[in-house]
């Protein structure tokens, strides 16, 4: 291989106690990832590295965000075959071999991320140290994508912790800090960044034994119990992830009930079993939502924009949490209401958040100390960004404008929180429009990603900037929307909301109905969505739309929602809620035609899908396809609306929303946008 300076990715140091200290420093990248390449240079240090006979070799990451992030996820989408998959993972299994096999001690010098790839190299490692601090974070996460552990990872993880607890990380795809590696037996020493060095040289100049796992973690890998062991895990998985749409973290219990101590076998069937996954249609498209992802989080990089202080106006449902996210991540923020007694139940809410997240009460207090309750409005003059979360009525919070502006900052940003109302509604209380900005929030706050960022025909780019790069520093993602009704979600999600309170006034039941949109991958079914968000919020949001969409709101939402049935939070919508859980009653899916009911409802959220590609409402059909997926969960193994409208065929969807037209109303007319998609992939207008 040519080692030009260029694609040098690691050097080599070694010290007075003939210690080597590899270094891994991806060439040309922020973050240092595996691929071909590295795993060859890799190699070849590892084999002259061995031949030296050193006391020990620490390998450990250049880069200040992390240790490895990882395998080089681009490198997926390339893989042509499975031949070639099992290629390039017996490839990485024999190199991390080669580095388990040295007959030194050696150690994963671990700070930041240390994920996938980078924990199964670790592993591969006798030690690990690792950086006590929250942001250092080990994990096998291949399950988000689609995919297992392929190089070793399973196959080491689980004779080091026991079958419990490494499947446990494996099947959930969660990363965990060092301290909670330690207690699990994956991390030897926890040192603060300044001992890092010293802990890893100790490691190899003590070489004490290496971790082994107590009988009980042992006994979970016991031929006998396996079995029974495997059936939890699967019906486990089963709850978050139907075995049709998701194989992978099945495949990984069959081949771990099958192998879980023959290591060679659990190598081979980790390989084979992921070349065939990788290639596979579910590893494809979550794979492209990984990217998708990343597009949103490049939306929101100017570092040059740092807002401090954020003041908070609506301390209700939505106010309330949007002030506790922005003091967890940090921000000083304060929180207006018209009354103390408004606020007190945000700060309590606010508490439960932080102790839920933080745990240690010394940080609950500082998040605490930076939320301020501040009824009289005094944090207006201080605030970068005032974010407005009021009542949803035009005339209510142009007036909540005109008193506050005069009081703001030059510079600072003014959001709203609206759900429905366009920007140009309210400018005209404003002396400066191109200050004001949308960020819609999603419910709960703390749990959806998504943020859309609104923009008006009078915000200014460096407002709509600014207002993407603040969403990203609270670690949520933004997504750019034109100011239209209902923005991009909650527009899309509507006419789909309404399709099943149709279905349900036609008598097929609520659960009917649920179990057709779960089946085809939604995370909850469209009558249980209703309820949790709540029916009156919903009526509001669909009269809002029915009036500039000219569709009907069906009676029956009218009718619950005069009855007082709103929901979850009243204790009864369309279903009845006992401690907060549904009440489904049981109704057999087997007398109903379950491909028209989820043809029904999925074909009116396609339909408008296409009517906002076709009016711009996002720029392009991946945001499209990102912002279903990460404000409403749309089936991200269909890789988004768009994404799934291209996998089955516009002209057939097209065809089927005809038919259903002339069958259940117009509704169902197509838009005119299906044309163009049509064109573009080659299918005729007809
Ligand atoms: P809410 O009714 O729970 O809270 C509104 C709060 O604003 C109340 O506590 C009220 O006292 C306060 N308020 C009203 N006028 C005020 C004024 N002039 N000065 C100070 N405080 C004032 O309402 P919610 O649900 O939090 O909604 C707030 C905004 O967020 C609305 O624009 C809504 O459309 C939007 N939104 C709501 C979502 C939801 O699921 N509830 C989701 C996304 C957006």
């Amino acid at each position: 291989m040519e080692n030009t300076k260029e694609n040098v990715h690691f050097h080599v140091e070694t010290d007075d106690d003939n210690i080597v200290w590899l270094h891994f420093d991806k060439a040309d990248a922020g973050t240092n990832v595996l691929n071909v390449e590295v795993f060859e240079q890799l190699d070849e240090h590892l084999q002259q590295i061995a031949t030296e006979s050193p006391r020990g070799l620490v390998i450990l990451s250049d880069k200040a965000n992390g240790f490895i992030a990882g395998a080089d996820i681009s490198a997926f989408t390339e893989v042509k075959n499975s031949d070639q998959a099992l290629a390039f993972l017996r490839r990485g299994q024999d190199v991390f071999n080669h580095l388990e096999a040295l007959p030194f001690p050696t150690v994963a010098l671990i700070h930041g991320f240390c994920l996938g790839g980078g924990t199964e190299l670790s592993l591969a490692c006798r030690y690990r140290v690792t950086r006590d601090d929250p942001g250092t974070r080990l994990g096998l996460p291949e399950v988000k994508l689609g995919i297992h552990p392929g190089w070793g990872g399973s196959a080491r993880m689980v004779p080091l912790l026991g079958g419990l607890k490494a499947m446990d990380l494996i099947l959930s795809g969660r990363s965990i800090d060092g301290r909670t590696g330690k207690r699990m037996g994956l991390v030897d020493m926890v040192v603060p960044e300044r001992h890092l060095r010293a802990a890893a040289r100790k490691l190899v100049l003590e070489s004490p034994a290496p971790h082994q796992p107590g009988w009980l973690d042992r006994l979970s890998n016991n031929a006998l119990i396996r079995p029974l062991l495997a059936r939890v895990f699967s019906r486990q998985v089963a709850k978050r992830a139907a075995r049709k749409h998701y194989p992978s973290p099945y495949a990984m219990i069959d081949i771990w009930r099958k192998h879980a101590t023959d290591r060679q076998g659990m190598l081979d069937a980790e390989a084979q079993s992921l070349a065939q996954l990788i290639t596979g249609a579910t590893a494809q498209h979550l794979v492209r939502v990984f990217f998708l992802q990343e597009q949103l989080k490049s939306l929101g990089k100017d570092k040059s924009y740092q807002p401090k202080y954020v003041h908070v106006i609506g301390a209700g449902t939505m106010g309330g949490d949007i002030a506790a996210w922005c003091a967890f991540r940090g921000f000083h923020v304060s929180l207006q209401d018209q009354s103390p007694e408004r606020i007190a139940p945000a700060l309590k809410r606010a508490h439960g958040l932080f102790a839920r997240k933080l745990k240690r009460p010394i940080k609950i207090n500082e998040a605490m100390d930076r939320l301020m309750p501040d009824h009289r409005g005094i944090g207006v003059e201080r605030a970068d960004i005032v974010i407005e979360a009021i009542f949803e009525d035009a005339e209510v919070k142009r007036s909540l404008y005109k008193d506050i502006e005069p009081r703001m900052k030059p510079g600072a940003l003014l959001a709203t929180n609206t759900s429905s109302i366009p920007l140009e509604e309210l400018y005209s209380a404003l002396s400066r429009p191109e200050r004001l900005v949308g960020l819609h929030f999603f419910n709960p706050v703390a749990m959806m990603q998504l943020v859309e960022v609104v923009n008006g025909e009078s915000t200014s780019a460096e407002a709509a900037a600014h207002a993407m790069t603040f969403t990203r520093q609270i670690d949520r993602l933004p997504l750019p929307v034109t100011s239209t009704p209902g923005f991009l979600v909650n527009r899309i999600l509507m006419p789909y909301l309404m399709e099943a309170v149709l279905l349900e006034a036609e008598g097929v039941p609520a659960a009917v109905i649920d179990k057709a949109a779960t089946d085809f991958g939604m995370p909850m079914g469209p009558v249980q969505l209703a309820d949790t968000v709540g029916l009156d919020i919903c009526l509001h949001v669909a009269r809002i739309l029915a009036g500039h969409f000219n569709a009907t709101v069906p009676e029956r939402l009218d009718k619950l929602v005069s009855d007082g049935h709103l929901g979850r939070k009243s204790g009864r919508g369309f279903y009845e809620y006992k401690k907060g859980k549904a009440v489904k009653p049981k109704a057999s899916a087997g007398n109903w035609n379950l491909e028209e009911i989820t043809n029904r409802l999925i074909f009116r959220l396609l339909n408008e899908s296409v009517c906002c590609v076709r009016e711009h409402v996002v720029e392009s059909d991946d945001l499209l396809d990102a912002g279903m997926i990460f404000g409403t969960g749309f089936a991200p193994f269909r890789g988004g609306p768009m994404h799934h409208i291209d996998a089955v065929g516009a002209a057939v969807i097209k065809q089927q929303l005809q038919g259903l037209m002339s069958l259940r109303g117009e509704r169902f007319t197509p838009d005119n946008g299906w044309n163009t998609l049509m064109q573009s992939s080659g299918g005729s207008t007809a």
